[in-house]
């Protein structure tokens, strides 16, 4: 039997593996998607095969778990899912620490007739406690940043990184006693301790982070949450889980790396900076000048005329829910022997790949969707760029204004195109909290309004005419 189990623990990692690879394209990400269940699915079933297992409480597991997930994906909206990403990986994070302290209560039950807890268990138990428990805190307050329940502002005081310090200090210190003799009634003790502290230091350590940086937040307590399974697949010698959890940690801090590259941040200022502690300035520079608004009719005149068409669509579009209006338009716009494309910011909206979920979602063709390394080069040759509820990854403030805070950033150059059509409800600024010179540029035309209804007015009057 454990031969077999063994093998199909082998099958599930090549089906998550594989997964994986498959989400790296939007054509493929739906197949890896269903690879990767697939993989999970065979590990629980087989899973369940080993001798000793207490169904009731699986069963009821299950259920619960089952019902919960169920709920989350018909409920959730698109513009919540970097919550409920939150949401599941504090989970994660704390099934990892009850595991280890189940397994460590379960040592001190049986301990008149088992020899003393191994040195590297006592290690690892250490290890899924406390990246357990600092990923449960950690995503708890991710999440409360993130749905507005506490402060979206950086949280930052005198002497902070002093006081984190001295608490990942005082937990190390403990580890190290609890390690020395896990198997005293001072064990157990110390055991407490450390999960009070996981708990404290989450909190601490995340409240520093602005709103705006949870994203990447979220991504790193992901792959925490990877690495606290890990360690919990040590001390229960399950090797899917190591093998899993070690996959979650890799590509959690790979997204993690990818994202603070495409913001032009370092890991180290995302998490220690306190960006966001204070309301960002506008950089003023450049942001003057004079707003040109244009009507349905006049964006249809430019559209109907524009051989090609680039949308670069942002968070806006994913708060309208527009895209399906604008695959809709593309539609229309090829109907016109219009060249249409769909250009991705990789960190347009609030979550990695929120745009072409939301794409693939209206079922754009893959093939219109370009990179912003390949659109920037031609932007000079594009007649129209319609800007879809994009603001700061399309601020020229990035390129060209040094005092500005998301100086450095790559931006999709929509400034460059011949003519751009900004689609927002007001001069609001965006995530960053800047102004954008974008909406001042004498290219630049201002289609104010809700995405959804001002692409379904440009809809009726290509259908009109
Ligand atoms: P933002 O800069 O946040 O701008 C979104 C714009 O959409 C706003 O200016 C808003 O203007 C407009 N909007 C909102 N609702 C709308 C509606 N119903 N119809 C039309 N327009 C609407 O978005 P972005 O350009 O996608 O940039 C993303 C930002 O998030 C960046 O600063 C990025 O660094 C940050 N961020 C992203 C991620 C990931 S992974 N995606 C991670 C961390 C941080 P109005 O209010 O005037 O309509």
């Amino acid at each position: 039997m454990s031969l077999f189990i063994n093998f199909s623990y082998i099958i599930s990692a090549i089906l998550f593996i594989f997964g994986l690879k498959m989400l790296g394209s939007p054509a493929t990400a739906r197949r890896g998607n269903q690879l990767s269940a697939l993989g999970m699915l065979l590990a629980i079933v087989v899973t369940l095969l080993n001798a000793g297992l207490d169904y009731k409480w699986i069963i009821l597991g299950i259920l619960v778990g089952s019902a919960i997930g169920v709920y989350a994906a018909v409920k959730v909206e698109m513009t919540a899912m970097p919550e409920m990403v939150a949401l599941f990986n504090g989970f994660g994070g704390l099934a990892s620490l009850f595991l280890a302290w189940a397994e460590y209560h379960q040592f001190l039950m049986d301990k008149a007739e088992l020899p003393e807890m191994p040195t590297f268990i006592a290690i690892v138990t250490f290890l899924s406690v406390l990246i357990g428990g600092v990923t449960f805190s950690g995503s708890m307050v991710a999440f409360g940043k993130l749905s507005g329940k506490i402060t979206q502002k950086a949280v930052v005081f005198t002497g902070q990184h002093l006081v984190n310090g001295a608490i990942l200090a005082a937990a190390l210190l403990a580890a190290a006693v609890f390690c020395a003799n896990p198997g005293s009634g001072f064990g157990y003790f110390l055991f407490i301790v450390i999960v009070l502290i996981s708990l404290g230091f989450g909190v601490t350590s995340t409240i520093p982070i602005g709103g705006a940086d949870m994203p990447v937040v979220i991504s790193l307590l992901n792959s925490y949450s990877g690495l606290a399974a890990c360690a919990a697949g040590f001390v229960i010698s399950n090797k899917l889980l190591i093998v899993a959890g070690a996959l979650v940690g890799a590509s959690g801090i790979i997204l993690t790396k990818i994202m603070c590259k495409a913001m032009n941040r370092s890991l180290a200022n995302v998490l220690f900076s306190g960006f966001g502690s204070t309301t960002a300035k506008s950089s003023g520079q450049g942001a003057q000048g004079e707003v040109r608004p244009a009507s349905t009719e006049d964006v249809y005149y430019i559209l109907e005329a524009a051989d090609s068409v680039v949308f670069v669509p942002g968070y806006g579009l994913a708060v309208a829910q527009a895209q399906h209006v604008v695959r809709e338009l593309g539609e229309l716009l090829e109907k016109n022997d219009t060249e249409v494309s769909y250009a991705i910011h990789p960190v347009a909206g609030r979550m990695p790949g929120h745009m072409n979920v939301l794409l693939a979602e209206a079922n754009v063709p893959y093939d219109q969707l370009v990179e912003m390394d390949d659109i920037n080069p031609r932007m000079d040759s594009v007649d129209v760029c319609v800007v879809i509820g994009a603001n700061d990854v399309v601020n020229p403030a990035a390129l060209n204004d040094k005092s500005s805070p998301i100086y450095g950033m790559p931006i999709i150059e929509t400034h460059r195109a011949r003519t751009v059509i900004v689609l927002k409800r007001s001069m609001n600024p965006g995530f960053a909290g800047i102004e954008n010179a974008l909406f001042f540029g004498d290219n630049t035309r201002m289609y104010f309004g809700d995405a959804k209804e001002s692409i379904q007015a440009l809809v009726a009057q290509f259908k009109n005419n």
